[in-house]
Parts: structure tokens; sequence; C-alpha cells
């Protein structure tokens, strides 16, 4: 998920059970003009494999490109976005707009299928309006251009993220199609899970917002561990994914990033909704931890348990972040 999916997030799911993680869409074009930040987005972590990197863009030659870059920072699968929504990349001719021209999507498809060795999947919605069934069509012919494997995300473009992911769409691509289907959209229990892997066929599920702020799904989703986490295990969670934020992003940039999972954490009824305004207003990281701490003293012998519990081995992680600074 852009903007959310960060080095940080993906170690976590790993940690919380996640068979596989992605990374956010990374721009083809950014790779290939050498753009520092989206370079960035390459950075892999020794404990994040299996890990997906994501490329969009609208021409064959430069994803082929990119999904050589993706491949050789070490991505163990390189994932192709025909699923964004967002004018800024659609008017580009990239993510969910490529639905409609088939012919340009496939070629895509093969040209960063022929370029890599590892495998390529494709991440797509239904199609562009409300109630299409592109994706049936387009599908099949995605899946005969190289892909490996594809994950519905039965909303329309338009939808953005209103109304609900209908996934009798994704039991009809599985019945079409000879590839692993991964079913994304509302999966936000095990019940749920357990619902849509039986009525779809589909050969995985995709977690996205249920997750944010909220790894503890993940454990009830895959090993049927309902246990609510502490105030203690909430804020050293939190408290490590800041740190690793900051690592990853820079102080400055990770203060702002940052905000949106103050509330993501400690919402839910978690801890009161004025403690989290309370943070958002506060200049520093290390302020918001102090805060943290008094609110949740227990949370630092946590904290310190989960950093021990961390691979000392992150030789992958720290060499790119030596040379890109962190931002
Ligand atoms: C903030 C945000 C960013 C997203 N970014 C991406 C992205 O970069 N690539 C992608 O394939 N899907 C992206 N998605 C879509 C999710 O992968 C997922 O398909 C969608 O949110 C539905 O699943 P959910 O109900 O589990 O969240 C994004 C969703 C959100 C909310």
């Amino acid at each position: 998920m852009a903007g959310v999916s960060v080095q940080a997030f993906r170690r976590q799911g790993r940690r919380y059970g996640a068979g596989l993680v992605c990374s956010e869409m990374v721009s083809c074009a950014g790779l290939h003009h050498r753009n520092e930040r989206t370079l960035g987005y390459l950075r892999i972590a020794s404990d994040e494999h299996p890990l997906a990197v994501q490329i969009f863009g609208s021409e064959p030659e430069t994803m082929a490109e990119a999904a050589r870059m993706v491949e050789a920072a070490g991505a163990d699968l390189v994932d192709i976005n025909f699923g964004c929504p967002v004018k800024k990349v659609t008017k580009t001719g990239a993510g969910a707009t490529l639905l409609d021209d088939p012919g340009r999507a496939c070629r895509i498809v093969s040209a960063v299928a022929e370029s890599v060795s590892v495998p390529v999947s494709v991440k797509m919605r239904r199609g562009l309006e409300d109630g299409s069934r592109t994706c049936l069509e387009v599908g099949p012919r995605l899946v005969e251009a190289g892909a490996a494997s594809l994950t519905l995300h039965p909303r329309s473009a338009k939808q953005m993220y209103t109304g609900s992911a209908d996934h009798s769409l994704t039991a009809e691509l599985v019945e079409l199609v000879g590839v692993p289907i991964v079913a994304s959209g509302d999966i936000t229990s095990r019940s749920r899970a357990q619902a849509v892997l039986a009525t779809t066929g589909a050969a995985a599920v995709m977690v996205g917002r249920a997750a944010q702020g909220n790894p503890w799904v993940l454990q009830e989703i895959v090993e049927d561990d309902p246990a609510e986490p502490t105030r203690e295990e909430i804020v050293a969670e939190l408290m490590l994914f800041m740190r690793e934020t900051v690592r990853e992003l820079g102080e400055q940039r990770a203060t702002s990033f940052l905000k949106k999972f103050y509330g993501w954490y400690l919402g839910r009824g978690r801890f009161p909704r004025q403690f989290k305004s309370e943070l958002t207003q506060l200049p520093t990281i290390a302020d918001v931890e102090e805060r943290l701490l008094v609110a949740a003293p227990g949370a630092a012998e946590v904290l310190e348990r989960l950093q021990d519990e961390l691979p000392a081995d992150e030789i992958e992680l720290e060499l790119p972040i030596s040379i890109y600074g962190g931002g």
C-alpha cells in the first residue's frame, strides 16, 4: 500500500505470520531516471523474504528495465500494478487504466516476464466502471502473456475504496485461469478470510487496511489466535515501528509519515481519542516516545525484547541506507 507498506510495516507483517509481503508501488519512470527517493523503495531487509516489489508504468520497455532492477535488488517476485485508481497515476496511462488497454497490458506483462527469472504477478481491479467485469476478460490474457499469479481487488477504479469488494468475481476468475488467484479486499478477520477462501477457491488472501496499526489481525488469521494485545504490547510495537521508520525515511519524513499510524495503533477503542490527537501535536518523535511511555511504562521492557528478537543480520538493509541516507 502506497504511503503505508514501508519496510517496517513489511517486516512486522512477516513477524506476525504474513506468508508474503509487498512493497509500496514503485514508479518505473522513477527507477529509469535513477531518482534517489524511488531507488530507496528497493531497500530489502533479510527478514522480509519472501517479498514482492510492485512496479507501475505504461511503457513495456521501461517496466522491463524496472523489473530487472527489482530482481537485482533481491525481490522474490515482481508484481505489476493494474489497479491504482488515483488520477496522478491513471492519467499517465498506468495503473487501473491499463485494464481498458489489454493489448498494452499484455505487452507489459510479457516484456516484464521475459526480462526476469523470478515469477511475475499482476494486481488488478475488476475494471474502471462500477459493475465492470473487465477483469474476467483481461485476466486470462495476462496469464497467457506470462503472469504466474493474479491478485484481484474486485472493486471498480471509480469506487476507489467505497462499497464492498465483490468476491463473486474472484470466484469466476478462479474458474477461468490455471494460476493461483489471490483475493484482496475487505479481509478483516479469520472468519472473513475463511469465507472468501471457501467461496472463491482463491489460493490466498491479501490483507491491506486491516493490518494498519494492527499486525495482531495477521496472527488471528494465520494462527487462529484472537488474543487482544495489551496496552504495553501496542505501545512497544508502535515504538519499534517508529524507530525503524526513522531509520528508513529519516527523522523529518518519518515525523509526518507516522502521524496517521498513531490513530491506527491507538484507535479501535484501545486508548482515549484525545490521546491520539495529543500525540499528533507533539513536535518531535522523541516527545511522542516519551508521552507513550508515560501512558504505558511497561512497554519499555516489551520493546527491548522485540528489539533483541530482531535478526542481527541486516546487511541488505544497512547497505542501501548508507547510500541513500534515509532522506
Ligand atoms: C492507502 C492505500 C494505498 C494502496 N496502495 C496500493 C498500491 O500501491 N498497490 C496496490 O496494488 N494496491 C494498493 N492499495 C490497494 C490494496 O492493496 C487493497 O487491494 C485494497 O485496499 C483492498 O484491500 P483491503 O480491504 O484489505 O484494504 C492501496 C490501498 C490503500 C488503502
